[in-house]
């Protein structure tokens, strides 16, 4: 509870992720809400210049594992193709894949065959009807994951979707741990970093920030996965400024 009183009613959005964690219909509004208001400020914080080529990439990363990068990813991806958007998402997570679990498919076939040159473009990309989405899974482990991620082949390769998709959505492992994010970042147009409240410590937080400041690469967000949130919070669940339920009001005996 910590800075909450007893009496607090509190609410985790925790638990209502943990309820649906991908986005669905039956989602909680707030928890869609919320992804609404990332949406809206990813696209902010993109540069909307024609000079800039790598305008519509979006890398998404954290410092250590388990923090969200691939909840949040895919769940800002669904909430940007409700838009109308050409939407792909791409696991670059080589070492531990998702995508194929989340979704449901066959992850045979991915980047790193396409990147090896073992498969064709269009063999890799599966459509995610229910979202109206595009997503390249992980594809076979390969043995040089960053090598990969950091050629020239991988900068072609996200040239040539970037004629196909209006945002390219991409879940990478956590930086502190293998430089894979690191290798492909700079083919994007930058970074979102997922924090997860009582678990990301300052200093593994201020290690890859670090990292990213080193190699260059813009943060365009960083997000805070799991936080418990007052449900008495002055403006409603989202609001992280308390209000105070109790009013004493003092009055003197006539
Ligand atoms: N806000 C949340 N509330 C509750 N559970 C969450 C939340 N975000 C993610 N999770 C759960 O935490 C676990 C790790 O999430 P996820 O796979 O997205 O993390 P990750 O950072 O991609 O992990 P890894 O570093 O292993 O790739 C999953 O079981 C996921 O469902
Ligand atoms: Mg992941």
């Amino acid at each position: 509870m910590g800075l909450f009183s007893k009496k607090t009613k509190t609410v985790t959005v925790s638990s209502e992720i943990t309820k649906s964690r991908i986005l669905n219909k039956d989602s909680d509004f707030f928890v869609q809400e919320i992804y609404k208001t990332l949406r809206t400020n990813i696209m902010f914080a993109l540069p909307h210049t024609d000079e800039n080529p790598a305008g519509k990439v979006i890398v998404f990363s954290s410092a250590i594992p388990g923090e969200g990068k691939t909840t949040v990813c895919i769940n800002t991806a669904i909430t940007i193709a409700q838009t109308g958007a050409k939407v792909l998402l791409i696991d670059a997570d080589l070492r531990i894949p998702k995508f194929h679990k989340y979704f449901g498919i066959n992850g045979k076939k991915g980047l790193s065959d396409v990147l090896g040159g073992f498969c064709k473009l269009n063999e890799a990309v599966v459509a995610i009807k229910e979202h109206g989405m595009d997503c390249i899974p992980a594809g076979q482990i390969p043995p040089n994951p960053a090598e990969l991620l950091a050629s020239q082949t991988t900068v072609s390769l996200l040239e040539e979707l970037k004629g196909i998709y209006d945002y390219i959505l991409i879940d990478t492992p956590p930086i502190t741990v293998v430089t894979d994010a690191l290798a492909i970042s700079p083919a994007s147009s930058g970074m979102v970093l997922i924090v997860r409240e009582g678990k990301t410590t300052h200093t593994v937080l201020k290690n890859a920030l670090k990292s990213l400041e080193f190699a260059n690469i813009k943060v365009l967000g960083i997000i805070n996965n799991s936080v418990i949130i007052s449900e008495t919070s002055y403006g409603g669940p989202l609001s992280k400024y308390n209000y105070s339920k109790t009013y004493r009001y003092d009055y003197k005996k006539q």
